[in-house]
């Protein structure tokens, strides 16, 4: 074959992202890869929606146009949720096409089922972008640090919130206004609950542990509080003693307590690398044995930022192609520890 054909799943903030920058990026991304890298159909709720996106490809509402056929190398699914999203990759991967998805939900809830499905097929599920939007993570946990013994994973791992955080600090906005404008700069997961109830931050909580823990962190082994009971007073309280308030995710792994992953807004002092993340932007730092301490930092959201860890996932899924190789992690590799207790 000369070209890596896509079926796109989702056409949304994200999906959209990803076209422009497959569109834009195309010579640079061809090099690189060895092939042209092209979306060949896209699966959308609505086929009538009005898009002012452009691109040589046929739009379907009927995902067998992506599933049944056999020139379709690549599954990207940018739909969100758990079903159909899950059902549709499973379907995906067992028909032997690689998944790049930036699906949180499906990767913290069944990601199991998906490495497991993967390894059966020998093909690729990849998930850049599941955690901290634009920002390398996943791949130098899995790659570039797996040398570390990894003892904590801190960060800002939820851009709406830390979006509408920074602006109740810095502004005095109200928590609806800006709630509101999160969800229209393309923020917010389609039902903002997640967002600003941790549950978002919880399943990114979960996927980071795991890899960095090298063990299988489920949900309910994650402490749950959103932002959803801060106050403007809070905040000005906050301002007064010196501190910012922030969402964390704090995950821990020592001999003395076992696994402990807790998702909490918290107050930062203000002389503290974590209280200048400010706006859409995410940081996590990771404390290995061998490295000491590392910090990822950039926009945790949005349509290209997003994309470029989508469309990253797509040109290493690509080459794997090109060169009958495999980047997946196995699904067997994870130990049993033991966990934190967690009341929520
Ligand atoms: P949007 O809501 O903007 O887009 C969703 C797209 O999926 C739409 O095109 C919609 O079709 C399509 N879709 C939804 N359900 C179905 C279905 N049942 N069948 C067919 N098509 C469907 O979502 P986002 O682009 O914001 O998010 C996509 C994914 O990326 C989510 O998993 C999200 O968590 C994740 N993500 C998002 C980030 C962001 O900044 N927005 C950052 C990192 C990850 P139609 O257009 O017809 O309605
Ligand atoms: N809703 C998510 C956030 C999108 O605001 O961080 C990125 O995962």
């Amino acid at each position: 074959k000369d070209k890596i054909k896509i079926g796109l799943l989702g056409l949304g903030t994200v999906g959209a992202g990803v076209c422009k920058v497959l569109t834009e990026n195309a010579h640079e991304i061809s090099q690189k890869v060895g092939r042209a890298v092209e979306v060949k159909t896209v699966l959308v709720r609505d086929v009538n929606k009005k898009r002012n996106i452009v691109g040589d490809f046929v739009i379907t509402d009927k995902i067998e146009t992506i599933l049944d056929d056999p020139e379709i190398d690549i599954v990207i699914e940018l739909m969100g949720g758990i079903e159909p999203s899950r059902t549709y990759m499973l379907r995906a991967l067992q028909s032997g096409k690689n998944v790049v998805t930036a699906n949180k939900d499906v990767v913290a809830e069944h990601g199991k089922e998906m490495f497991e499905a993967a390894e059966s097929a020998d093909v690729d599920f990849m998930f850049e972008a599941s955690v901290g939007g634009g920002i390398p993570i996943i791949t130098p946990l899995k790659q570039c640090l797996t040398a570390n013994k990894i003892t904590e994973v801190i960060g800002i791992v939820n851009g709406t919130t830390n979006y509408m955080l920074t602006k109740m600090t810095k502004e005095g906005m109200d928590y609806n206004t800006v709630l509101a404008e999160a969800q229209a700069k393309g923020y917010a997961e389609s039902d903002p609950t997640a967002d600003v109830g941790g549950l978002d931050a919880a399943r990114k909580a979960a996927i980071l542990s795991s890899i960095a823990f090298n063990t299988r962190v489920t949900l309910d082994k994650v402490y749950v509080e959103g932002i959803t009971k801060i106050t403007p007073q809070d905040v000005e309280y906050a301002t007064e003693l010196g501190y910012v308030i922030k969402l964390l995710a704090i995950a821990k792994d020592s001999p003395e307590n076992g696994v402990d992953v807790r998702v909490h807004p918290a107050f930062v002092p203000k002389a503290h690398p974590l209280a200048a993340v400010n706006d859409v932007f995410n940081a996590i730092f990771v404390k290995g044995n061998a490295i000491g301490e590392a910090m990822f930092y950039g926009r945790g959201a949005g349509a290209l930022p997003t994309a470029s860890a989508v469309v990253a996932d797509v040109v290493d899924v690509s080459r794997d192609i090109v060169n009958q190789t495999f980047g997946r992690i196995r699904c067997t590799c994870f130990e049993d520890k033991k966990f934190c207790p967690v009341e929520n």
